[in-house]
């Protein structure tokens, strides 16, 4: 996978894996020991990949004590950015409540693919709140040529990009052959769409989450 992210011209990852999902549980401990890890391997095989820890997070009721505890990781460890992966199905105002909560802590907060979301999708002024709000938001760059198109209509991944919703792109690698870690395709679809300084600035904004 790494060698496939450097091929298509990735330089810096932050590795994502999933918590409190009800699957994969994944917390800050176990993360922070397996990225240095695996950048160790990367370095001793002379792969040009810098990987920084994080999570992708599932809005749960327990979020807040769990980041209190400091059980959950924040976007290259940093303590600023949140990725944070809303249930399948919701009430919106425990969502807004809760949000706004982990919003007044000072974090910075990210929503993982909005696109495979049917509430968000039939909800377009929830969507514009949340922006409102303070929350961006994170596409998947394969969303863009329409591999999710049988759950997900393709209308709101265009409705979310040229209303300038859509702050970050991910690839959302989970293998090296179905979920690869690719973005260029991506970023040359958002270029196309929106402009290619847009997309330089929404590559510029994914390096200011690792600091660099
Ligand atoms: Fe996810």
């Amino acid at each position: 996978m790494a060698r496939i992210a450097v091929r298509d011209g990735i330089t810096h990852m932050i590795a994502t894996p999933h918590c409190l999902d009800g699957v994969h549980d994944c917390r800050a401990v176990d993360i922070l020991k397996c990225s240095a890890q695996f950048s160790l391997e990367l370095v001793n095989a002379g792969i040009p990949l810098r990987v920084y820890p994080g999570a992708e997070i599932r809005l749960v009721p327990e979020i807040l004590d769990l980041l209190a505890q400091k059980q959950l990781l924040t976007l290259g460890g940093l303590g600023k950015s949140l990725l944070i992966e809303l249930p399948e199905q919701f009430v919106e105002e425990w969502i807004w409540n809760t949000l706004c909560q982990l919003l007044s802590s000072g974090l910075h907060i990210i929503i993982a693919h909005p696109e495979r979301n049917m509430v968000l999708e039939q909800n377009p002024t929830f969507v514009k709140n949340l922006i409102r709000m303070g929350v961006e938001f994170q596409l998947t760059a394969s969303s863009l040529p329409g591999r999710f198109e049988s759950f997900m209509k393709q209308s709101f991944v265009l409705d979310l990009l040229t209303s300038k919703s859509v702050s970050y792109i991910a690839s959302d690698a989970h293998d090296a052959t179905q979920r690869k870690p690719l973005l260029h395709k991506g970023y040359k679809r958002i270029a196309s769409i929106l402009g290619s300084s847009f997309a330089e600035e929404m590559a510029a904004s994914s390096f200011d989450l690792i600091g660099k």
